[in-house]
């Protein structure tokens, strides 16, 4: 649901790796719309996704496709294209398989579940700009959601920036949405920041786990302490 949050109404969106078709379900249930392209490189996943739509009363306006990632497509530039619940590693990689096929100011969503260090890197290193991120708490797990673009231009990106995300949105908390709050947060700013303070705080557990073998996230862990200092005391004020 949050993901689809930043999708525009009546967009033609491309969901890689679809699994049980969740997300162009939500789509359509919350008439954002109905022009999908499902895929997945996987039978049992797309029998799946093929049964929930079917069960939904939607077939006839998702397309599903067997693919690997974004093989063989060609893109206008206006289709959305979404790539969520796998390794940034692997993001990074069906996005370069069609990096020469893609179109200035191409919009995608990416939710990294892992190496989403390695994600982000790779985004600055080829051009593709992190507009927004937000951060999503579910059943005490964290999530980042990334809103890019692709402009070509390549960027620097700091490691701290690369572990922890750049512009993330922190007014809004999806924790508890529902069907009918689409677009609508229901948390308060407050409960919104505590989420970031939370994710924060979890990434600095992680950054300290890491860092008794690895030096550079000594620096990660010091400068998410900074981070963190510096929005409890915006919070203060
Ligand atoms: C964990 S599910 C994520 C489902 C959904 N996108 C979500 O966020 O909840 C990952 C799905 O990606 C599919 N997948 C993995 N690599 C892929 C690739 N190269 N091309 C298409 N689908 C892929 C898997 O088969 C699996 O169904």
């Amino acid at each position: 649901m949050a993901l689809i949050s930043w999708i525009k109404p009546n967009s033609f969106v491309i969901d890689v790796g679809t699994d049980h078709a969740y997300l162009p379900i939500a789509l359509i249930d919350n008439k954002i719309t109905d022009r999908i392209l499902a895929i997945d490189n996987n039978i049992k996943p797309l029998a799946r996704a093929r049964s929930n739509i079917l069960d939904a009363g939607y077939t006839g306006f998702i397309e599903l496709k067997i693919n690997d990632g974004l093989n063989g497509l060609n893109f206008s530039g206006d289709e959305i294209i979404v790539i969520a619940g796998m390794g940034g590693v692997l993001i990074s990689k069906i996005l370069d398989e069609a990096k020469s096929r893609f179109k200035p100011n191409q919009t995608f969503i990416l939710q990294p579940n892992w190496t989403w260090y390695e994600l982000r890197k790779w985004l600055a290193d080829n051009g593709f700009k992190i507009e927004q991120e937000q951060i999503i708490n579910e059943q005490n797990k964290f999530y980042s959601q990334l809103c890019v673009k692709y402009t070509g231009e390549e960027y620097a990106i700091s490691d701290t920036e690369a572990f922890c995300g750049i512009n993330i949105k922190i007014n809004t908390d999806y924790d508890s949405f529902s069907n009918s709050e689409i677009n609508k947060p229901l948390n308060t700013t407050s409960t919104a920041v505590t989420t970031y303070l939370a994710y924060l705080n979890r990434l600095k557990q992680l950054a300290e786990r890491k860092s008794q073998g690895i030096e550079l996230y000594q620096l990660i862990k010091q400068e998410i302490e900074d981070m963190i200092s510096k929005q409890i005391s915006e919070l203060k004020e």
